[in-house]
């Protein structure tokens, strides 16, 4: 098992990584000093695969378990959810000393995390997440939130969990399209920060997308991932633009989503988006080819989902300009320099955005 501190004032907390840590759980929330009732949430989905090992896991350790399923769809991360689920803690008895286990994906911990940070004014929560996305990325930073009709994520709070409980073991059973989904925001990691972990990618790649790695590799991976995202987080308390980093490959990525009215997982988007920024960051003579090209071979190994050809460049480039980083009727974009090394920039025109998303279209009909 390896461990990760997360450095954040005036709670930091650790996130524990490896294979079968699951079976730890139960000691690591007594360590944490966890009240006696926990309320672990999850969807239907994860509760047939995992559920059972994480329960039992907090019994044998004294834990008072109420369990809590709902759909775990990203339609269904809403605030007509959390208050049912609000009712079901009510009905449990849970009080203040009571804390919330979110077991899931993104959408589980967004949602766990958000009741936590609003029941009864907040009480702590534990991510144990179960997605790519959410080990590398979403268990980690405090954010947590709801979507609303009119936009996602627009409803949430900072709330930041006592600890992460991060089980590599549980990925095996992660369909493939959302492993190569959540594989995007590893990519991510390597352009925007990690030219060694992009030199291991280009040499597993395949036996990632296919589950192949032996346990200590994934474990290493899934770590140094997790470590990136808790550097950059923790960092920002000072440097206020270093988070934005992690947008690199979204502001195409979200627009693409949006365009496609969510017919794109985020991860799939992204991996367009990617390609996106590369071609942006090329024509403005700030990345050598040579290093474009590394990303998006690397990504076609991984995995392109489907061409832009349905979709039309200026639905796309007009969804961009919704992008909540555009300042004064330019875009901000996160473009690389070097393979690790990103910076913003500011004022990117529109026909500068169009050419990039035709060059998308050109490449992945
Ligand atoms: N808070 C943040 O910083 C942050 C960051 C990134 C994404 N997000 C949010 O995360 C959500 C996306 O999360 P996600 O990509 O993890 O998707 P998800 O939570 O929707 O999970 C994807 C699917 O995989 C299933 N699943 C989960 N774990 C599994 C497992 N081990 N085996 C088999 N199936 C499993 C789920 O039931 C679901 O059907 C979005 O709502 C997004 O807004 C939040
Ligand atoms: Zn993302």
């Amino acid at each position: 098992m390896q461990t990760i501190d997360v450095t954040l004032e005036p709670h930091p907390y650790t996130i524990h990584v490896g294979h079968g840590v699951l079976a730890r759980l139960g000691g690591l929330c007594r360590a944490a000093g966890l009240g006696r009732q926990v309320a672990l949430i999850t969807d239907h989905t994860v509760a047939g695969l995992h559920l059972e090992p994480a329960a039992a896991g907090l019994r044998e350790a004294g834990f008072e378990v109420t369990e809590v399923r709902f759909a775990g769809t990203d339609s269904a991360k809403n605030l007509r959810t959390a208050e049912q689920i609000f009712g079901q803690l009510i009905q449990a008895g849970l009080d203040r000393r009571a804390w919330v286990l979110a077991l899931g994906g993104g959408v589980v911990g967004d949602l766990a995390g958000f009741v936590a940070a609003t029941f009864l004014r907040g009480i702590p929560f534990v991510q144990v997440p179960t997605t790519i996305v959410s080990q590398v990325d979403a268990s980690i930073g405090g954010k947590t939130g709801v979507n609303h009709a009119l936009g996602k994520n627009m409803i949430g709070a900072f709330h930041q969990p006592r600890l992460v409980c991060i089980d590599t073991a549980l990925l095996r059973t992660l369909p493939r399209r959302e492993l190569v989904a959540g594989m995007a925001e590893v990519v991510k990691h390597a352009v925007i920060r990690d030219p060694a972990l992009f030199e291991f990618l280009e040499h597993h790649i395949e036996q990632i997308a296919g589950m192949e790695l032996d346990p200590d590799q994934l474990d290493g991976l899934i770590a140094a991932n997790a470590r990136i995202k808790a550097e950059v987080v923790a960092a920002d308390e000072k440097e206020s633009e270093l988070r934005a980093i992690l947008n690199y490959g979204h502001t195409i990525g979200h627009a693409i989503e949006s365009a496609s009215q969510y017919g794109y997982l985020h991860g799939e988007a992204v991996i367009l988006g990617m390609v996106g920024a590369g071609e942006l960051a090329v024509q403005r003579g700030m990345w050598p080819e040579a290093e474009r090209t590394r990303q998006d071979q690397l990504l076609v190994r991984l995995g392109m989902p489907p061409g832009l050809s349905r979709l039309g460049a200026d639905l796309i480039v007009e969804r961009t300009r919704a992008d909540k980083k555009r300042l004064e009727g330019r875009h901000r974009f996160v473009l690389a320099r070097r393979l690790g090394q990103v910076e913003i920039v500011d004022g990117i025109s529109d026909t500068e955005v169009r050419a990039a998303v035709e060059y998308i279209q050109r490449r992945h009909p």
